[in-house]
């Protein structure tokens, strides 16, 4: 990131330098100019959740400009983003989550919304957590759209019906589900080989065999000496369980294509992040008929969540006050009831009746909301750890998912190496 850094440091100076000259030579008042935002939502439905706040803004005046990058968990959208910046045609808005916020708000590329914040009382209508993510060095980066949890298992209700069976609260019982679907020649759990697929169901299992107190050791104060610990070597071999119990030949599946297959009943849960809930409404399935929600095995309590964000960036086209003006609309109570309905993830806000939402979300939201349940972040989902760590790890439980001959302790030892300590002056 130091090299990108400077690289774009220079880059932004230079275009500050001309955008300031364009302005004084037009000194006119801003024209109401649509804004260009950069994002990852292009399922059936993230589209909807995003045209929710389209909508709201057009209502407005303010145009949403669409600069959709297709590509799960984001891998693509993250390049796209990094070339824009390099080549001086940063989007007015991008979609920025966890600590990538911090690495672009150092190079000076975000836009404070402390104004914002301060008019519309974030600081008492939204979520702690939530605040302290969107927050650094006195500026707020970001705005907060909704929190995902991760560790959430989908099921086949037909499926569970027919093999006389509740949803998994155990592993043991997980087993047994998997055994029994088997038997009537279902594929027990969706998988996929992509890397952050993976890392998104290893992080769930690792929450549930470690407890938060190690967790939060491992994946928040990255200790290096923590991967050497049992309970991770039970991770990982359950990792490679799940894997085994899913798939004959190595796929790259998109997450769609998954909960597909759950809807389908061709298999019978899904673990993934509660956008796969999103999803499967949006397709018209019923959280009450089709298919139902509850935490991963051994994670009850615990809420591993991924907030979404957007960041507004400072840019040559001179956007401010449409930009702060978007910021406001988005982060207002209905605009959050209407996008997270759609989004699967719950609002970011502690001013909401939880008996509105459907009851995957009601759990969500209560638990994240509980004084005494645990709060952990998401590495997958970049809230934890930097895009380079972030995707060190998950090519390391790619190359231990599919080298039989890599063992769980070998695993961990690459592990332990690729995890650095978060950097000093965080
Ligand atoms: C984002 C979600 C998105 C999911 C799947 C996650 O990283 O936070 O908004 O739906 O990736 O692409």
């Amino acid at each position: 990131m130091k090299a990108l850094s400077s690289g774009l440091l220079l880059v932004f100076q230079w275009l500050l330098g001309v955008s300031c000259v364009v302005f004084a030579l037009t000194a006119q008042a801003q024209p109401a100019l649509p804004v260009d935002v950069l994002h990852w939502w292009t399922s059936a439905s993230e589209r909807k959740a995003a045209d929710q706040l389209g909508a709201l803004l057009a209502a407005n005046g303010v145009q949403w400009k669409d600069a959709a990058i297709p590509g799960g968990g984001g891998m693509a959208a993250v390049k796209v983003l990094k070339s824009r910046v390099l080549m001086g045609d940063p989007p007015d808005v991008a979609q920025l989550i966890g600590t990538t916020l911090t690495d672009w708000a150092d190079v000076g590329l975000v836009l404070p919304l402390n104004n914002v914040a301060e008019r519309q009382r974030w600081s008492q209508s939204l979520f702690p957590t939530v605040m302290d993510l969107v927050t650094y060095k006195d500026n707020i980066i970001a705005v907060p759209l909704g929190i995902h949890r991760i560790n959430t298992l989908l099921y086949n209700r037909r499926l569970f019906a027919r093999i006389g069976m509740a949803p998994p609260a155990t592993w043991a019982q997980f087993e047994v589900a998997a055994r029994k679907l088997r038997a009537i020649q279902v594929r027990p759990l969706a998988w996929s080989d992509e890397p952050w697929q993976m890392a998104t169901i290893f992080e769930s299992i690792l929450l549930a065999e470690t407890g938060p107190a190690l967790y939060a050791d491992l994946i928040v104060q990255r200790k290096s000496s923590a991967w050497m610990d049992p309970r991770v070597e039970r991770a990982l071999n359950r990792l490679r369980l799940l894997r085994s119990l899913s798939t004959d030949t190595p796929t790259e599946r998109t997450w769609t294509e998954g909960a597909r297959e759950l809807l389908e009943d061709n298999v019978g849960m899904m673990i993934m992040g509660d956008w796969a809930k999103g999803e499967l409404m949006a397709w018209g399935a019923s959280p009450t008929k089709d298919f139902g929600c509850v935490v991963v095995p051994g994670t009850a309590n615990m809420h591993l969540y991924s907030i979404d964000t957007l960041a507004m960036l400072v840019s040559p086209r001179q956007r401010e006050a449409t930009q702060e003006k978007m910021a406001a609309l988005v982060s207002g109570a209905n605009a959050q009831l209407a996008y997270n309905r759609h989004k699967g993830s719950v609002p970011v806000r502690r001013d909401v009746d939880p008996l509105t939402l459907d009851s995957c979300a009601r759990d969500s939201w209560t638990t994240f909301a509980s004084p005494r349940a645990a709060r952990v972040p998401s590495l997958a989902h970049r809230m934890a750890a930097d895009e380079t760590v972030k995707d060190a790890v998950a090519q390391t439980l790619w190359r231990y998912l599919t080298d039989p001959g890599m063992d769980a302790s070998e695993a961990q030892r690459r592990l332990a190496a690729v995890i650095r300590a978060p950097r000093s002056d965080r």
